[in-house]
């Protein structure tokens, strides 16, 4: 049987965080064998927010190198950055043409970012989502590995390519969000009931995949949690709950437990231990990263072989979707 294909994207703005890894690129790593993968450093997204241009530079291959590092490999998958493949600006142009604007105004996560932008908000930050759109019909991905924030993106995602399919004939697949049952909404630490991002402002909330063990503990050290004592799975104690979901996910024991582990400790017990658990856990990551990166040019040869591979795929789609429309 063929293996069905799965797309997704990570932005370049910020450092990539631990809600990152465990609502995403942790299942990448762990489901590629089972499909064909393209997993895309969305440079064309990160711009929608303004960017210093040394600091983009640096962070594009800080998170294609962390996407390898976490275990992502060139055999199953193909690692790239988008700006390389020129068919992903060009489609969402495309796209841009025949998607309601009605449809747009209702995206969430745009209201959520523009509110922080306020006078600064581009039209590239409202058309984010038809860019994604772009990036993941572009392979004909069945399946769009994300977190939670992601869902409603892969639902319009779906609803342009079924509008595009009704005028111009079968030219896309519809795809399907995956969201992993366990870590699609990693919360911030100081914030518990805001998730977890990338943003600078934010950083005691988030534990970059870089963090120091100092940094790590301090961090955690640091985060909220509540006035009462016993340690327990709770969505009304956001705090106590996020840092035992962490260290669930990161140890893969049930919530019993860890429950029965945690009974008669102290929050300073469960801080410092969580702490231990993601020092260990992401130090083979910062590893492998630091040999990837240490190596001259490797990096750089692995991206480029990625961007001819998903190029490849990318301009038979395009002369599909011009020749359905008219354009050639
Ligand atoms: P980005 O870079 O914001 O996030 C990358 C992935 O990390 C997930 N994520 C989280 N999961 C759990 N808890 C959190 N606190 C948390 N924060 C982030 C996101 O859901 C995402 O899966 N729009 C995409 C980038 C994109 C894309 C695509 C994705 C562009 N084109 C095509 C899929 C397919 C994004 O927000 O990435």
């Amino acid at each position: 049987m063929e293996k069905k294909t799965v797309f997704s994207g990570i932005q370049a703005s910020g450092s990539l965080h631990l809600g990152n890894y465990l609502g995403a690129i942790r299942n990448w790593a762990s489901m590629q064998y089972e499909y064909n993968n393209y997993f895309c450093v969305v440079d064309l997204h990160t711009i929608t927010i303004s960017q210093d241009p040394s600091t983009l530079r640096a962070k594009i291959r800080e998170v294609a190198g962390l996407l390898f590092a976490a275990g992502i490999n060139e055999e199953n998958s193909v690692v790239y950055i988008q700006s390389e493949v020129k068919e992903h600006s060009e489609l969402a142009w495309i796209l841009n043409c025949i998607t309601p604007l009605g449809w747009l105004h209702r995206m969430t996560q745009f209201k959520e970012k523009s509110e922080t932008q306020k006078e600064e908000v581009s039209v590239g930050l409202f058309d984010y989502p038809v860019l994604q759109a772009a990036d993941i019909l572009l392979y004909d991905a069945h399946l769009v590995p994300v977190g939670e924030d992601q869902r409603q993106h892969v639902e319009l995602c779906r609803d342009i390519a079924q509008r595009f399919n009704y005028r111009y004939g079968q030219v896309f697949l519809p795809p399907e969000a995956f969201i992993a049952p366990f870590g699609g909404r990693v919360m911030g630490l100081a914030n518990p009931d805001k998730k977890m991002s990338k943003s600078e402002e934010k950083q005691e909330d988030s534990i970059s995949l870089l963090d120091s063990p100092d940094q790590i503990r301090g961090k955690i050290k640091k985060a909220t949690t509540d006035s009462l004592r016993d340690i327990r799975f709770n969505q009304e104690r956001p705090g106590v709950n996020n840092l035992l979901t962490i260290y669930q996910l990161l140890t893969e024991k049930n919530q019993e437990e860890i429950e029965n582990h945690f009974a008669g400790k102290s929050y300073k017990d469960l801080k410092e231990q969580l702490a231990e658990v993601v020092i260990e856990s992401l130090r083979p990551l910062q590893e492998r990263y630091n040999e990837l990166t240490g190596e001259q040019g490797c990096l750089e040869e692995m991206l480029a072989r990625g961007a001819e591979r998903a190029g490849a795929q990318a301009e038979r789609k395009i002369r599909q979707v011009q020749e359905s429309m008219g354009l050639r």
